[in-house]
């Protein structure tokens, strides 16, 4: 066998063991989930005139010249949820992909804020969410959990609304507070909202060092307390910072599509994945959104699987990692552990670097 063709054997052997493998997502969003059949569908009912009116217009669309104007394209589809049976076809889709793709567990954030804002009842969007997530638990076999988040760049008061809707709904499957947003605006204000949020059984995970450096990771530890960073990619600026991310076991929720598509990376290939995982700094992967980034968890894996030369142990070890730093009780997690790490005893993989 030329080494060419060995390459490709290797490649195909990958891609199929990913595309079967079980995985767990812990940073993905409901509202940049939404892919362009299903959004055209609730523009329609919700009457919201987007730019386009077909499947291939909309993904046109959606390409961003900088991390405002992805806000902006983010606002306009959070306009086309507002009822209760939007939010339920969003999300049935959005679990259907998720078990097309073998993901059988999500933390998703919902930003129930702006919603409200734009006229939705927060209470029922909870109880029609609980539903759904319950239905897809039945009759798919995925488990979906809420992460509500709070945007750092609007009216204060939304913070306040945002965990008022998650102590309220614990138990509709919401499990997390995150902070997500424009990082100019700094994390110390919701300090309180934080600190409610750890007293009364939430977890926490902040977006943080994605568009702004270093100083925004110690934020997000220091005022939020933060369990999980998403992205935290600029955490490379700062060997400080590694070494408390490395020992406190503060994991990264890593999306390199969405970092490239928003330019904060010039390509993938440059991104510092790499330099985090040699540094010892426990990881995720995660595809953020994935309608507005064309892509998915599995494609996410396809791509880091290949630049890093991963073999099939390396990516049981990806997928068990997330699980050991997801927002579940403990009896919970083991049942699930135990379903990944018999999948991949028959695949003969194990031994994987578990739970770094
Ligand atoms: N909201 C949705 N996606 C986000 C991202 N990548 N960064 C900050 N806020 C977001
Ligand atoms: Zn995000």
């Amino acid at each position: 066998m030329t080494s060419m063709t060995s390459d490709r054997t290797v490649r195909h052997e990958r891609f199929e063991f990913i595309r079967r493998m079980p995985k767990a997502e812990l940073h993905v969003h409901l509202e940049g989930s939404i892919r362009a059949p299903t959004l055209l569908e609730l523009a329609a009912r919700r009457n919201v005139e987007l730019p386009a009116r077909d499947v291939a217009g909309i993904e046109r669309w959606l390409t961003f010249r900088d991390f405002d104007h992805f806000l902006e394209i983010y606002l306009t589809i959070s306009r086309c949820l507002r009822d209760p049976e939007d939010f339920q076809l969003a999300t049935a889709a959005f679990l259907e992909e998720r078990a097309r793709e073998n993901i059988l567990y999500t933390e998703a954030h919902l930003t129930i804020s702006t919603h409200v804002a734009n006229g939705a009842n927060g209470d029922e969007i909870a109880e029609a969410l609980a539903e759904t997530v319950a239905a897809g638990e039945k009759d798919l076999g995925v488990r979906l959990r809420w992460i509500a988040d709070i945007v750092r760049n609007v009216d204060f008061g939304r913070a306040d609304q945002t965990l008022e809707w998650a102590l309220d709904h614990l138990d509709k499957y919401v499990v997390g507070l995150g902070l997500s947003g424009k990082e100019s605006h700094p994390a110390q204000p919701f300090r309180e909202h934080f600190a409610v949020a750890e007293t009364e059984g939430l977890h926490r995970t902040v977006h943080a060092g994605e568009q702004s450096g270093a100083a925004a990771i110690w934020d997000a530890l220091e005022h939020c307390g933060a369990e999980r960073i998403g992205h935290g990619i600029r955490a490379v600026e700062d060997p400080k910072l590694l070494d408390v991310l490395r020992e406190r076991k503060i994991p990264l929720e890593l999306s390199p599509t969405s970092n490239v598509r928003l330019g904060l990376v010039p390509s993938l290939e440059e991104h510092p994945l790499r330099r985090l995982h040699d540094a010892g700094i426990p990881w995720s992967l995660n595809s953020d959104d994935p309608a507005l980034f064309h892509t998915s968890l599995t494609q996410e894996f396809e791509a880091v699987g290949d630049l890093m030369s991963m073999d099939l142990r390396e990516l049981a070890g990806l997928s068990m990692t997330a699980l050991e730093h997801a927002f579940l009780e403990d009896s919970e997690r083991t049942s699930l552990q135990r379903v990944f790490r018999t999948w991949f005893a028959n695949q003969g993989v194990d031994g994987f670097p578990d739970g770094r």
